[in-house]
């Protein structure tokens, strides 16, 4: 299994040792949550914070864009070095030609799928992703606990994944923990998010190490 610490968790106050945590750690990415209040009913983080954590940050970022129109800030998210930028089907009505953005940009592009949002809508373009996320919260915020129909949604994007050929990677992200994971990687899931599971923990390490070995 592939692990993707959310910052949304970390400790605002003093960022850095949380940073140099998952540095050493098992976590193949780091996951940052930009929310804008309009798609969401939140405001996280915008690109002066990512670019700081960046330049601390020796994992691969990963950037999941809860946000408006996130074709405006595609060569920002570049300039942070971004492996995959995340987009919301919900907010893209041109999303083939937003992906093709992505991709000429020189990212990874993902596609992020609302709890309510079917994987059937991604049926004709699945084989352009180079991952998609499903949200097994309502996006938002953090600690929020785990839609189980999200386990029938995983295995519904497997196959669909494995009909097409397509090499998109399933990503989850919401209330994943101990008892959630081992479900989501028996359904096909090939990347875990994990906020407050791990920065809320005494033992980050090991919670990583945790979901790893799944
Ligand atoms: C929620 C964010 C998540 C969040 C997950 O809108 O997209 O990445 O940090 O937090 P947990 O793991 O605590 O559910
Ligand atoms: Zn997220």
């Amino acid at each position: 299994m592939e692990v993707s610490p959310s910052l949304l968790s970390a400790n605002f106050a003093n960022i850095l040792p949380d940073l140099e945590m998952i540095n050493c750690s098992q976590a193949d990415y780091l996951h940052l949550d930009v929310m804008d209040g309009v798609f969401v009913p939140n405001i996280s983080f915008g690109f002066p914070v990512m670019k700081a954590v960046a330049k601390h940050c020796s994992k691969p970022l990963d950037v999941h864009l809860m946000i408006v129109e996130p074709q405006k800030w595609i060569s920002q998210v570049r300039d942070l070095g971004a492996e995959y930028m995340n987009v919301h089907q919900e907010v893209c009505p041109h999303l083939h030609s937003v992906v093709q953005q992505i991709h000429r940009a020189g990212m990874k592009a993902a596609v992020t799928l609302n709890p309510a949002t079917p994987v059937a809508t991604l049926t004709d373009i699945v084989e352009d992703l180079d991952m998609v996320l499903l949200m097994s919260v309502n996006p938002g915020f953090g600690g929020q606990p785990f839609i189980e129909h999200t386990l029938k949604k995983t295995r519904a994007l497997r196959c669909l994944i494995d009909e097409t050929g397509s090499h998109a990677k399933i990503e989850i992200d919401g209330g994943v923990n101990r008892e959630t994971a081992p479900g989501l990687a028996q359904a096909g899931a090939d990347i875990l998010v994990a906020g407050s599971y791990v920065f809320g923990a005494p033992d980050p390490l090991d919670r990583i190490a945790f979901l790893k070995n799944l």
